[in-house]
């Protein structure tokens, strides 16, 4: 049996004439840039996520830096940000001239960890970054109470967290200036690449509009330096559709979940995520000191994995100025050598979870 690590098969059948429909309608209008489908996509999304605003960019990674440069942070400022994350979430920081100030992974749910964040604030601390890596929410009401007491602001990094809530509230809305990613494998994803910020603030979206679109505020005015970064019509037109059933698919990737944390309980050396289900489950991460041997008998198996993410950060050469170290973010490097994402998608079904079960357990039975 073959079990891709990830497919958009499932999904993009579902929805195949839909999809086909809304992009023959941009096709048909001719208006392909800062149109009615990206004016509608944003209102609905921001309806989605509990926000008054959205507005769509091209990328995760500009929402990350635009949102941070709406908030006017630049050189001298710091920005604290996980150990564990994704790069992009630190290139963002590094493109407005401000400093990275990453802090380690908390081992019990491999997210930021909160207590730790206290001591790395200092008087040039700007912003706090947090990531709900996997889908899984961040202690937001810590997270809050820190910022607030330290007069910070917060930037989510929800490019995973499509539909993952903390206490009932959707991630995306909590910071001043959100960030997502619609990179097609995502939660929720284009056909292509897209991002947006979500916010409550009617100045900070303005700003963004402009931003966004080369500064300009019409045609040809242009107050400030702006970039070009425009969600197109035609992914905004293909996300309107995504966005019906992202709380279906959401559901799909838990029971999905659910399966694994029952049937992998116990299983080797194998530390499971945590079981939670306000996690949307982008990917489902489990530690194994045994992880490139398992990743390659699953292979055999017509398994496959991805390592989310084998060198963090601190370690990279594009870090190499900073001068970290190994060992300078212990918890984070443990998790780079043991972490292996399981298939995980929407539309997986039970026999391909139970081959996954079923191969996993074979391989720890040998050991
Ligand atoms: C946590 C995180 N932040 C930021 C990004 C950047 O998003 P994009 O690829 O759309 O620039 C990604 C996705 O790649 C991500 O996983």
């Amino acid at each position: 049996m073959s079990v891709p690590f990830c497919s958009l098969k499932y999904a993009h059948d579902q929805i195949k004439y839909e999809a086909e429909k809304a992009m023959e309608g941009v096709y048909r209008r001719g208006q392909f840039i800062l149109g009615t489908e990206l004016e509608a996509f944003e209102k609905e999304y921001a309806i989605y996520c509990g926000t008054r605003y959205c507005v769509g960019v091209a990328s995760g990674l500009d929402a990350l830096y635009l949102s941070l440069h709406l908030l006017g942070i630049g050189p001298g400022d710091e920005v604290i940000v996980p150990a564990h994350t994704y790069i992009a979430s630190w290139l963002a920081i590094t493109r407005t001239g401000a400093k990275v100030v990453p802090v380690d992974a908390d081992p019990a749910n491999m997210l930021m960890n909160t207590s730790l964040v206290k001591k790395a604030i200092t008087e040039k601390t700007k912003a706090i970054m947090p990531v709900h890596l996997y889908g899984a929410a961040c202690d937001m009401s810590q997270l809050m109470e820190i910022a607030k007491k330290n007069n910070l602001y917060i930037v989510e990094d929800n490019a995973q967290g499509h539909g993952a809530t903390w206490k009932e509230q959707k991630t995306g809305s909590f910071g001043e200036c959100n960030a997502t990613s619609f990179y097609p494998t995502k939660n929720l994803g284009a056909l292509g690449d897209g991002g947006a910020i979500t916010t409550d603030s009617k100045e900070l979206a303005e700003s963004a509009i402009s931003l966004r679109n080369y500064g300009s505020t019409d045609r040809f005015t242009n107050p400030v330096l702006g970039i070009n970064s425009r969600l197109d019509e035609l992914q905004a037109a293909v996300l309107r559709v995504k966005l019906k059933y992202l709380d279906e698919w959401n559901g799909l990737r838990r029971a999905v979940a659910q399966t694994y944390l029952t049937q992998l309980k116990g299983v080797g050396d194998i530390i499971l995520p945590t079981a939670s289900y306000a996690s949307v489950y982008h990917l489902f991460v489990i530690r194994t000191q045994y992880r490139e041997e398992l990743r390659s008998f699953l292979f055999q198996k017509g398994i496959g994995t991805t390592v989310h993410y084998p060198i963090p950060p601190h370690l990279q050469g594009a870090y190499s100025s900073m001068r970290f170290k190994k060992e300078d973010f212990p918890v984070s490097e443990k998790l780079a050598e043991t972490v292996l994402s399981l298939p995980m998608w929407p539309g997986l079904d039970d026999g391909q979870v139970e081959w996954v079960v079923r191969q996993v357990k074979e391989f720890f039975e040998g050991k």
